[in-house]
């Protein structure tokens, strides 16, 4: 049975947030504190936190601190400054939606606390963002449940980066459904692409799985379409940034062409992600922004480089998945197989 995960990706100590430095895995688990929006702007950017519930977790309690921060300060000065800092972290990072879903929320709560004094609303905020947490955590496990239900005993599972414990609260998307499935007693085994350039799936997925004694292979991001070919694949499942009304999906650039990979061999393809990652307000993928990262995730790692310097580079570091690819989207209001705009829609009546 696996057992709930060793480590925390974010947590509230003295006063301070701490984050799981991501970058530093998985030779050595460091958390560093942050203490401001602008620090945690920050550790969004580069990658500290990353993955897009986490993004979204990470967001709140910035608004959070910048409000204890300011809670002497008086009213415009509170104002404004929390302003900014709104500001400063919608520009973070640009394609989960996770990041502007929290921020939306922060902004709700702020605007609740109309004629209360900063003490108050900074108390507030920081309630708020503990909850977002926690509620990340139910879902997830929410999603475990129904995803779990679609895996046989035995499943090899293909996934792509890291949609786990690290990219989220707790449990995970992706691979909280492979939990929850090994949780129920399945024998699951997962194959982790190793997801380049920054190497998500051989730095993070590998290493929190390891920690749960779930059997998990490390492959190159070029092999899987070989182990499909000779059945060595029953289903495929990664997370998502973000998920167009109509179903199509932005998640970690790879993604695509495993899914074309997938449908070619009649592999089913899901996608596991709550509704805070469904956008409503972008009709299709053609909409969604596509990050392009630096060139050095691509030309090299940390103090490491092999390309040629000078090289011209291309680093889109997201990629968008037809929602005819998609043979189910694993929420936390159930699973819809075959999603389009009408079966989305439906979803968040539901
Ligand atoms: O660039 P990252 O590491 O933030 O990208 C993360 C992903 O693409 C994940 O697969 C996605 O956020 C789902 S996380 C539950």
């Amino acid at each position: 049975m696996a057992e709930q995960e060793k480590f925390a990706t974010l947590r509230w100590r003295n006063g301070k947030l701490e984050m799981l430095d991501q970058r530093a895995l998985p030779e050595q688990c460091l958390y560093p504190t942050f203490d401001s929006a602008q620090t945690v702007a920050e550790g969004i950017r580069s990658m500290v936190v990353r993955g897009a519930p986490a993004i979204g977790c990470a967001a709140a309690y910035g608004i959070a601190l910048e409000a204890l921060r300011l809670q002497t300060q008086p009213p415009k000065s509170f104002a404004d400054g929390l302003q900014s800092a709104f500001e400063i972290l919608a520009q973070s990072r640009p394609t989960a939606v996770n990041l502007f879903w929290a921020l939306d929320r922060m902004r709700a709560k702020l605007a609740a606390q109309h004629g209360s004094d900063a003490e108050h609303a900074a108390a507030a905020l920081l309630a708020e963002a503990h909850f977002i947490l926690e509620e990340d955590i139910v879902l997830n496990r929410l999603m475990g449940q129904h995803g779990g239900a679609l895996l046989h005993d035995g499943a090899r599972v293909l996934t792509h980066c890291n949609a786990g414990a690290l990219a989220t609260a707790g449990h995970g998307t992706a691979l909280g459904v492979i939990r929850s499935a090994v949780e129920s007693g399945k024998k699951i085994s997962v194959i982790a692409d190793e997801t380049r350039p920054f190497l998500q799936g051989a730095r993070l997925t590998v290493w929190e799985l390891l920690q749960d004694n779930i059997p998990v292979t490390l492959i190159a991001d070029s092999a899987a379409g070989l182990l499909m070919s000779r059945s060595e694949v029953d289903a495929v499942i990664v997370g998502a940034d973000r998920v167009a009304a109509n179903g199509d999906v932005a998640n970690k650039i790879g993604t695509y062409s495993l899914a074309v990979l997938a449908r070619l061999h009649a592999i089913p393809f899901y996608v596991a992600c709550p509704l805070s990652t469904i956008d409503l307000k972008i009709a299709s993928g053609a909409g969604i922004p596509i990050e392009e990262r630096a060139p050095e995730e691509v030309t090299g790692y940390r103090d490491q480089r092999w390309a040629p310097a000078g090289v011209n580079v291309r680093n889109p570091v997201f990629d968008v998945t037809p929602a005819e690819l998609v043979s189910g989207l694993i929420t936390e209001r159930g699973v819809v197989i075959a999603p389009d705009r009408e079966k989305i829609a439906r979803l968040f009546r539901s």
